[in-house]
């Protein structure tokens, strides 16, 4: 059986926690005999400015291009909101994205029948919401050149930074969309403020053109980012596959994140491209922060983690049924009343994040009879 290479990044705040989560369902997998993992640990983020004064060291980075894929919980907490930029916990996340080209970030937004009525929406508007969001992760405003804060002559100062986006980032992105699409509702809407961008314009027009020239079975459309905002919280069910650019996604997604309840259910997989020894760069994570205020009492839910276990199940080692049973043993786990108490609604008794990972084990077990 194929042994599969995995760094664990566990990060700062709750990530320790829901990360030991992961890995026993981890362990389950390979207990079962249904995968074989060789998972080594690393450290990001405040923890690794803690020990080694920088958020991600070059060694890190190179243990992450060498593994078959990263698990990586969450990072940043008031601790180290004092420190310039390039020190700062999100600067490490932010390198090991562009480092491992990871260019294409999915987050999937579901509501799980067992938690539709824990969403702040009504429950009718957001049973049955599946949709997938493509965020454009290493361009635009995030990584734009130039960038700074100035002084100026009155002693005041200036900080600024650069949108931008070439044909050849805005079709790579779209290419992913757009094949995701048709594995799903075939339905892609693209999301750009064009209406007072240039770069928006440009996003608008290449994709518009390789949707003509490509995937004439999908149907695009565009929509402005404020409108996007609104339609997804007043009919979030007309969406199928939204693509659009980093600073928008990462907005968007945590919208939508709350559509489905909880920022403790939402998974995340972030892609590179497929290199010429056939191996793809990825990155699975939780599209929640690190929770500082309630880090350590083991409380957390992992279950968004568990589901990017899933995800990296299914993306990166071709174990499809291995991720629809996981997701599986979660959704009926959710069903019977099992809560962490991000997610416990009224009458439910909250537990923490250790039995919920040993209630995920005991479904999977139980399933797999
Ligand atoms: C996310 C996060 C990150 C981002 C931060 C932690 C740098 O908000 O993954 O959405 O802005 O991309
Ligand atoms: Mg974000």
């Amino acid at each position: 059986m194929i042994v599969r290479n995995v760094l664990a990044l566990a990060g700062d705040g709750i990530g320790p926690e829901v990360l030991l989560a992961t890995r026993r369902v981890m362990d389950w997998f390979q207990s079962t005999g249904r995968a074989k993992f060789n998972v080594s640990e690393g450290l990001i983020g405040g923890a690794s400015y803690d020990a080694h004064q920088t958020p991600l060291t070059d060694e890190t980075v190179a243990r992450a291009k060498a593994a078959d894929a990263v698990l990586f919980a969450c990072i940043g907490g008031p601790k180290w909101d004092q420190l310039p930029y390039d020190v700062r916990p999100e600067k490490g996340l932010l390198r090991l994205r562009k480092e491992m080209g990871l260019f294409a970030n999915l987050r999937p937004a579901i509501v799980m029948d067992a938690l539709a009525s824990a969403s702040s929406l009504k429950t009718d508007l957001v049973r049955g919401l599946d949709i997938m969001i493509v965020r454009e992760l290493i361009g635009g405003i995030y990584f734009g050149e130039p960038r700074g804060v100035e002084q100026l002559a009155d002693g005041t100062r200036r900080g600024y930074n650069t949108q931008a986006y070439s044909t050849a980032e805005i079709l790579r992105i779209a290419h992913v969309a757009f094949e995701l699409a048709r594995k799903r509702g075939k339905r892609v809407c693209s999301v750009d403020k064009a209406n007072v961008m240039e770069s928006g314009l440009v996003w608008r027009e290449e994709i518009t053109k390789l949707r003509n020239s490509t995937y004439p079975d999908v149907e695009l459309s565009h929509m402005y980012v404020d409108n996007c905002a609104m339609q997804l919280v007043r009919t979030p069910k007309q969406f199928d596959v939204i693509v659009t650019d980093n600073l928008f996604g990462d907005i968007l997604s945590d919208l939508a994140s709350m559509l489905t309840g909880s920022l403790g259910m939402l998974p995340s997989a972030s892609l590179g491209a497929i290199g010429a020894d056939g191996r793809q760069p990825a990155l699975y994570e939780p599209v929640h922060g690190s929770a500082p205020d309630i880090a350590g009492k083991g409380i957390a839910n992992p279950l968004a983690m568990v589901l990017s276990l899933a995800m990296m199940l299914r993306y990166s080692f071709s174990l499809g049924k291995d991720a629809d049973l996981l997701e599986r043993a979660v959704q009926n786990v959710l069903s019977a009343g099992v809560r962490t108490g991000d997610i416990a609604e009224p009458g439910q008794i909250p537990i923490g994040t250790t039995a919920m990972a040993d209630a995920v084990i005991a479904e999977l077990t139980r399933l797999a009879k």
